[in-house]
């Protein structure tokens, strides 16, 4: 298929571009490079530059794109709460202009990057889709209301969405990785302590009421996520919109994190207990069987895996 990939120079942009590229599919990937890298963009993917507001529309023109995976997004929990409006800009504004464009060029796929992050503190646990979604910060909200949008554009324009809401991902495929400015991620800042980069990993609260009494997250490998894209793209029906929880189903704690990261690099790791982080739920994991029973996906990859690429990855670079 011809698809056109936008945020394709981030990490799961990325990573999601080379595995379609292997696939034999066309990949052009539209990015205006704010937080991703020019050099990630996989070899065989072609790049425009621009903003989805500005470019959208004249690329899709008479191009013959056959379906777009959206992955261009602010996507800082933190930051969203001190600039709810670059969010709602950027996140809910860019996605309808790419929508849009894509109505008036007859694009009829749409796979999109929604996230956990939309179901805020949960009621119970693992969370399906069914769950209610009450978003605890405007990262979260204006996830939800791109959601929601495409089960508008489904429902009027015919398009077939399928939104993947992710979990925590984790890992790197090969030299594709998390590069982020501003890292905020655990697995990733806890490896720079093991490379000598800062003194002690600070744990966000350790009176959680978990077993160990730090926050429990679902890991996700960041090529499992990927290969799931894949299928989502194939599961795009017109006039529909689906959404599925993207997990592993089973919660790590932020100390078994950093035990993993010690066991894996070899290294000390020292790590002391800082003050909860605001906003932060006890407990995220998904419920992963609606992907499982309805998509045919399952992770492949654990926890030590997805580590160990991740430190692979660093030491690389
Ligand atoms: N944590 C630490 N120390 C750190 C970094 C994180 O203790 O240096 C803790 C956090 O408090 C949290 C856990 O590690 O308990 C995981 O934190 P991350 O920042 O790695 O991930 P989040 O669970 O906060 O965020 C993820 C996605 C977001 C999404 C959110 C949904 O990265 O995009 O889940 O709630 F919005």
């Amino acid at each position: 298929m011809k698809l056109l990939v936008t945020g394709g120079a981030g990490y799961v942009g990325s990573v999601v571009s080379a595995l379609l590229l292997e696939a034999g599919h066309e990949v052009v990937v539209l990015d205006d490079v704010s937080t991703g890298h020019e050099d990630s963009v996989p070899e065989g993917a072609r790049l425009v530059r621009g903003t989805l507001r500005d470019t959208a529309q004249d690329v899709m023109a008479g191009a013959g794109f056959e379906a777009v995976l959206h992955f261009a997004a602010k996507s800082l929990v933190g930051e969203s709460v001190e600039k709810p409006g670059l969010y709602w800009d950027k996140n809910l504004g860019e996605s309808l202009a790419l929508l849009d464009a894509m109505r008036v060029a007859g694009v009829p796929r749409i796979v999109f990057s929604s996230t956990a992050a939309v179901y805020g503190e949960p009621e119970s646990t693992p969370i399906l889709e069914t769950d209610p979604t009450r978003p605890t910060n405007p990262y979260g909200a204006s996830k939800l209301a791109i959601d929601t949008a495409l089960a508008e554009y489904a429902r009027l324009h015919g398009i077939g969405g399928v939104s993947l809401r992710y979990f925590n991902v984790a890992g790197a495929y090969g030299r594709l990785g998390e590069r982020h400015t501003v890292e905020t991620h655990l697995i990733p800042n806890v490896l720079k302590i093991a490379q000598g980069d800062g003194e002690a990993v600070k744990m966000f609260g350790d009176d959680y009421p978990t077993p160990d009494g730090t926050c429990i997250r679902d890991y996700i490998h960041v090529t499992d996520l990927g290969r799931a894209h894949l299928l989502a793209l194939d599961a795009c029906a017109p006039g529909t919109h689906r959404i599925f929880n993207l997990g592993s189903g089973t919660g790590n704690s932020v100390k078994e994190v950093v035990d993993v990261c010690r066991e894996v690099t070899g290294r000390e790791i020292p790590a002391e207990v800082a003050p909860r982080r605001p906003g932060d739920p006890a407990v995220l994991v998904a419920s992963s069987d609606k992907i499982q029973a309805e998509l045919g996906w399952k992770p492949e990859r654990d926890l030590r895996t997805m580590i160990d690429d991740a430190w692979t990855f660093l030491r690389s670079r």
